[in-house]
């Protein structure tokens, strides 16, 4: 949208070792949830996400199932785009870190770190993680039952000694320090924030930005021999899908820095410590904000391939339907902690709230007009105060969203909505119009009104959680495609009396357990 303000959002870019599952799911889902708010709120957004496709852990994979890492990871790279679109992503771009235009921008990056004498060549011995694609201090290792060495993620190392090119990591404490005081919220939730303060105040190393014992993955410029480190040129796709190394025009210029990295716990140090300080090492700003989420367990077991409880994302939409899915993930738990997926939660969230409480709301709503209004908007006479009162509640709800969105807390902003929907449901026992139809039927249409309207700013802020679901409630209540952006106050978006409205049909339907019980 020309003119309008920018709005960058990213998701980590996924290992290509693994199928998708429910944890990729979810940190994509709070960024959808983020870029469609945005877009209706009048922001030129760009929503990206992608695939991690180099490094060691990658090439084993592909080894071990006897195929070339790029074959490899064109298949695996593209369950990714497929899972988008089941869950109706609407990214718009997808990266993959094989693509020609990344790596022209991580080989500039580097460049640029050489070039300010940011980088040095020296020889790594130590610990790695293969799984973590990461580097460990003997002091972090404990040994397994095994007796195996482990990072504190559990994931085993291995001992490496090579030839290798290191960041000057250790002279950019103090900048990241101050950098993390002249901006608070760049860390969020601020638990995380804490963790990550105390692991810088306790002195940082040079990193290992290189390797030369195996070879999927982008070449140093100038230094055949060596690879770069993966997370390196992982995280500089953010940069990439902006057109770096072009910084003074274009994307670049319009959308960097981003507004918002989202990842999970486990990698907020890659993003809040090494991110920044490889940007400001190379001339350029670091991203606004990184929120790290928390990690989802099922049935209250760490999820995992060996244990064989992994949480199938495909499995969920089959089972409940898209847009409960999306609901529940984001409802559960507050944002930011972990939480358990259970089959209970999900029909408790799908039924109660769902079906029962919006459901119950807008189909009473809906085909009450349908028999008495002449299947049309219903024509209002005056407001009462308590008419005016949830009116007032059901138009508070745009800052409301916004206020708790800018802070990622998706389960507040749910919940606010929920208020206006339980007071919906409250307000129509009240005036019950039922009665009213007999004993004062234009004040029935009054009742009627107030509520659709409600209706429709409910529809309206719930776009972006469940598109599909919202799309057909606003169908329901015949507002136009133009008019369901938050421009609330813009002409012609309050509901017309005396607009014809569709038959009404159920829009959100009750889990039933199967015979037996479902799984
Ligand atoms: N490739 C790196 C990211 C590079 S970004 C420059 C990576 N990939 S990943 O596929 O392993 O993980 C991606 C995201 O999925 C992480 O943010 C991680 O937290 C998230 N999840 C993986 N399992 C999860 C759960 N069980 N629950 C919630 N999210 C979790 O790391």
């Amino acid at each position: 949208m020309a003119g309008s303000k920018p709005y960058y959002i990213t998701t980590p870019i996924y290992y290509v070792n693994d199928v998708p599952h429910i944890g990729h799911a979810y940190t994509t889902l709070a960024c959808d949830v983020l870029a469609r708010f945005k877009r209706l709120d009048g922001y030129d957004v760009k929503f990206l996400t992608g695939t991690d496709e180099h490094g060691q852990k990658v090439e084993k994979s592909a080894m071990a199932k006897g195929v070339d890492p790029k074959a490899f990871t064109d298949g695996v790279s593209q369950n990714f785009r497929d899972l988008a679109k089941a869950m109706n992503f609407s990214n718009d771009d997808f990266i993959r870190t094989t693509e020609d235009r990344h790596r022209r921008a991580a080989q500039a990056l580097w460049k640029r770190l050489t070039d300010n004498d940011e980088i040095y060549l020296g020889s790594y011995a130590g610990w790695y993680a293969v799984r973590d694609e990461a580097f460990y201090g003997e002091g972090e290792l404990t040994k397994s039952a095994e007796g195996k060495l482990t990072a504190p993620s559990g994931a085993e190392v291995e001992w490496v000694e090579e030839p290798s090119y290191f960041f000057r990591l250790s002279a950019w404490q103090d900048r990241l320090l101050a950098f993390y005081e002249d901006n608070p919220d760049f860390i969020a939730p601020d638990s995380r924030r804490n963790e990550v303060l105390s692991f810088v105040k306790g002195g940082l190393q040079d990193l290992s930005v290189s390797r030369t014992t195996f070879k999927w993955g982008i070449q140093v410029p100038g230094d055949e021999a060596h690879i770069m480190y993966v997370w390196l040129d992982a995280l500089t796709n953010y940069i990439t899908a902006v057109g770096f190394p072009e910084t003074d025009h274009g994307e670049y210029a319009n959308y960097w820095p981003a507004d918002l990295h989202m990842v999970g716990k486990d990698i907020l140090r890659f993003h809040a410590v090494y991110w920044p300080a490889f940007l400001m090492a190379a001339g350029l700003e670091p991203p606004k904000r990184v929120f790290a989420h928390g990690w989802w367990t099922n049935e209250g077991q760490k999820i995992s391939k060996s244990l064989g409880n992994v949480i199938d994302p495909y499995d969920l939409v089959d089972q409940y339907g898209l847009d409960p899915v999306r609901y529940f993930l984001l409802r559960e738990v507050p944002f930011g902690n972990d939480g358990d997926y259970s089959h209970r939660a999900m029909i408790g969230r799908m039924n109660g709230e769902l079906a029962n409480s919006l459901g119950n709301l807008a189909q009473r709503v809906l085909s009450m007009i349908a028999k008495n209004c002449g299947a049309a908007v219903p024509r209002h006479g005056d407001f009462t105060d308590e008419d005016k009162n949830l009116l007032g509640m059901a138009q508070g709800l745009h800052g409301r969203t916004r206020q708790c969105l800018d802070r990622q807390s998706f389960h507040d902003a749910l919940e606010a909505i929920w208020v206006v929907v339980r007071a919906g449901n409250v307000y129509v026992d009240h005036h019950a119009p039922w009665v009213l139809k007999k004993s004062d039927p234009a004040r029935m249409e009054t009742v009627l009104y107030v509520l659709a309207e409600t209706v429709r700013y409910i529809g309206i802020l719930l776009q972006p959680f469940m598109p599909q679901s919202s799309a057909r409630l606003l169908d329901q209540l015949a507002v136009s495609p133009n008019h369901r952006t938050f421009d609330f106050a813009g002409e012609g978006h309050a509901l017309v009396p005396g607009t014809d409205l569709p038959p009404p049909s159920p829009i959100f339907p009750r889990f039933v357990e199967e015979e037996g019980g479902a799984s």
